[in-house]
């Protein structure tokens, strides 16, 4: 049996990439607050800001893991606030960074003692895990975060057969960003028109990079970015 745990797939690319993963045959676990809705996903309800909600959804899983070929470990889930350097207070800052990259740790410790080889830990990142811009502190503070983790994850893990990888999509179409972007047509369009197609991405094409990647353990720490080619402005 295969497997794929992937946090967030109640909708956007996480529900994509259920999708993906179900139709290669993998038994397919989601942890999100709300169910996904593709059929034949396991659906663990959980809160990635707490640790508590995690260990019990752990426990389930560590379960299902016994015996498995392979398993992909996606990190997909974030949450994305509208700050700045000057109006973050750590308040706001701790509680992203517990769903951005506590959680991700605790995911880790508890699962990664049970992976077989041949799976994989792939984070999703963003564009801004390299790069900010204004307006997103927190949320660029806990990519450039997911990049190190990424990183850290290739050292530590050599020679275990596991192997990882930061997939870094650009603007997709998800509840996410229709968030950040609001309304307006012209908004969008100003997005679209920000990469070398003039569109948005489909969470499909981000979800098949990640199937991809699973796939495929020669691109091992690297850094994937999937965002249509972006103008440097
Ligand atoms: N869309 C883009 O343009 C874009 C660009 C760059 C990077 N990304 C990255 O791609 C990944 C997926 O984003 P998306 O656009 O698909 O976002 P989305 O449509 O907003 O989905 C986010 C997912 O995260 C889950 N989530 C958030 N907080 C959670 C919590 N406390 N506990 C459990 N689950 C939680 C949500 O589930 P529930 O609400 O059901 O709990 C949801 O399934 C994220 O890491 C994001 O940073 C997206």
């Amino acid at each position: 049996m295969n497997i794929a745990i992937i946090t967030g797939a109640s909708v956007g690319i996480g529900r994509a990439t259920a999708e993906a993963f179900m139709a290669d045959g993998y038994q397919v676990h989601n942890l999100s607050r709300r169910p996904c809705p593709a059929p034949g996903v396991h659906n663990l309800c959980c809160d990635l800001s707490s640790t508590a909600s995690i260990d019990l959804a752990c426990k389930s899983l560590e379960a299902a893991i016994v015996g498995a070929r392979s398993v992909a470990l996606v990190h997909n889930a974030s949450q994305m606030l509208k700050d700045s350097a000057a109006s973050c207070d750590s308040d706001a800052l701790r509680r992203v960074l517990e769903t951005n990259v506590v959680a991700i740790n605790t995911l880790n410790q508890k699962l990664l003692p049970h992976l077989p080889r041949s799976s994989s830990v792939i984070y999703v990142g963003s564009t801004l895990s390299e790069k900010a811009v204004p307006g997103s502190f927190s949320y660029v503070v806990s990519k450039h975060a997911q990049l190190g983790m990424m990183r850290a994850t290739c050292q530590d893990l050599m020679g275990s057969g596991l192997h990882t990888t930061l997939v870094c999509p650009g603007f997709t179409d998800t509840e996410m960003l229709r968030t950040h972007l609001g309304d307006d047509p012209g908004v969008e369009r100003l997005f679209a028109e920000m990469n070398s197609f003039g569109r948005l991405i489909d969470p499909t094409e981000i979800a098949e990079l990640i199937r991809w990647a699973h796939h495929n353990p020669v691109i091992n720490g690297s850094v994937l970015h999937a965002n249509l080619g972006q103008k440097e402005s």
